[in-house]
């Protein structure tokens, strides 16, 4: 077991502070203005980990951890530096950690492990926890860092993992208060709405805390499921705190993440996956802004670059680009007006975000729709290619893959400065891929490949190196048409594998 840089007057799992007292208001009630040290835990792009923590050493100035439970890393923070967190591009959800333990024994039968994992609640070190969550609330606040109009809405019954978050409208938290009154408003109102109005009307500031618990568990040797983990783990805090659950309005909410051993109770910073940050304009596969980020970083943009998303979808790539690399000048281009319309929303929208806030509103972006493999674009004029291609399951067919990929790989050489041009690609079909590459020796080394989880789909973001070569001097520069090239036997084995 590792405890969280508690100061000494921490309760810790044996020292507990009786439930009446630490159920006070941790928002209505600052005292401490003492900086302390927290664990933060982010959950980021599965396969962008060492990524995210490279940003987190370039930002905050300290090392991460990345956790055996892919997807997750964890580092040290003082709470005068809380607010670097929320600048951070490569993390998807933030949240302090109550406690860790590494290597934590379930016992044998599921009662046993639900009644230790009960008895865990009232034992936890929580105070600097929440001590954070309300400055990060105050943050938020002061920040006006809730964006108008979403909040968070779970799926019913989303106590436990794969908890799939949605916008909805925005919910303002209630006042907390003091211990007492918040004791006798949860027992006396079991309904949330007639509750919270109530009390707006006689005594606004005697409104329960509300908390959910949400469960992420994997690993198969557990004799429980996370819906009981949550349901009895949130049983105790309950009554520890005398909090009032809410599945869907709550002002806290409790994380217990699971993975085999591995057990860490943390208390989320963020409402909504910060993923969701530029794209107000969906489509059928739009691409978390937090992966994007990471192909960004991947290619290590420079000032004045010229950079070519040629199948940008809504734009979700460049639109990334151009907020936090603005150096460099982007042009998102494709071939489904669709799609150029969405990306075209899409900027309008974050220009106007950004001219409401006063900032500048202009983005180094320009939209064009075109076709990958027929490029208006001069030869050896750009810089950085970078793109999402069809993976030939919602997007394209597989058929049409073995045609799409040589030709595009092709013509992202024509365009790219030979010896020095960048190419980072994302796909999931990845045998059509390799095949294509394999054919563009001349044109194209690989340099490194990420394996990355989109949507669940194993995918690769590959890492290319424009050779030196000269377009038009290589044999990988004649076209080859589909009748030209036997990419018969290819496709037989594709769909073999598929
Ligand atoms: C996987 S999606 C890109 C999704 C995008 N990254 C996003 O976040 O929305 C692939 C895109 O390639 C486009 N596309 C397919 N064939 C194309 C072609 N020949 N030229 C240009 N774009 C093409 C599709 O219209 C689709 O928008």
């Amino acid at each position: 077991m590792s405890s969280q840089g508690d100061g000494p007057s921490e309760p810790g799992p044996d020292t507990v502070e009786p439930s009446s007292s630490s159920s006070s208001c941790p928002d209505g009630d600052a005292t401490s203005t003492d900086i302390i040290t927290v664990t933060v835990g982010a959950t980021v792009p599965t396969g962008f980990e060492h990524t995210a923590a490279e940003e987190v050493k370039e930002k905050i100035g300290v090392d991460a951890r990345i956790s055996k439970d892919r997807g997750r890393i964890y580092f040290p923070i003082t709470t005068d530096k809380l607010f670097q967190v929320h600048l951070l591009r490569s993390v998807d959800n933030l949240f302090v950690v109550v406690e860790e333990f590494n290597h934590y024994q379930f016992k044998e039968s599921k009662e046993e492990t639900l009644l230790e994992l009960q008895q865990l609640a009232s034992k936890l070190p929580w105070t600097n926890a929440l001590e954070v969550w309300r400055l990060n609330r105050t943050l938020k606040k002061k920040k006006g860092y809730r964006k108008g109009g979403n909040g968070t809405k779970l799926k019913p019954n989303s106590g436990a993992t794969d908890a799939i978050v949605d916008e909805t409208e925005q919910q303002e938290p209630p006042q907390e208060a003091p211990a007492a009154e918040s004791h006798a408003k949860a027992e006396g109102t079991p309904d949330t709405e007639s509750s919270m109005q109530d009390s707006e009307e006689a005594a606004p500031e005697v409104k329960p805390i509300k908390f959910r618990v949400t469960c992420n568990r994997a690993g198969d040797k557990h004799s429980f499921s996370s819906n009981e983990a949550a349901r009895d783990f949130g049983g105790a805090v309950q009554e520890f705190f005398q909090w009032k659950a809410d599945m869907t309005k709550f002002d806290i909410e409790v994380l217990l993440n699971i993975h085999n051993e591995e057990v860490v109770i943390g208390i989320a910073l963020t409402e909504e996956s910060l993923h969701r940050r530029n794209i107000s304009h969906f489509g059928p596969t739009t691409l978390r802004s937090t992966l994007c980020y990471g192909m960004l970083r991947l290619c290590k943009p420079e000032a004045s670059d010229i950079i070519l998303d040629p199948m940008c979808g809504t734009g979700a790539i460049p639109l990334e680009g151009a907020i936090e690399f603005n150096s460099s000048f982007y042009i998102a281009g494709d071939n489904y007006d669709m799609a150029v319309n969405r990306t075209v929303n899409n900027i309008c929208h974050i220009q106007k975000r950004r001219a409401d806030k006063g900032r500048a509103s202009g983005l180094p972006i320009d939209t064009v729709r075109w076709d990958i493999c027929n490029l208006p674009v001069r030869t050896s004029s750009v810089d950085i290619i970078i793109t999402d291609m069809p993976f030939g399951k919602r997007m394209g067919s597989k058929k049409g893959n073995w045609d799409l990929y040589p030709s595009c790989l092709r013509e992202m050489a024509r365009v790219c400065r030979p010896g020095s041009g960048k190419a980072v690609l994302l796909t999931q079909d990845k045998k059509c891929f390799s095949k294509a590459l394999s054919r563009m020796g001349g044109l194209w080394r690989k340099l490194h490949t990420v394996w990355v989880n989109v949507g669940g789909l194993h995918a690769g973001v590959y890492l290319l190196k424009r050779t030196g070569a000269v377009f038009g001097q290589t044999p990988e520069d004649v076209y080859e048409s589909r009748g030209a090239v036997n990419t018969q036997g290819d496709k037989k084995d594709d769909e073999e594998l598929s």
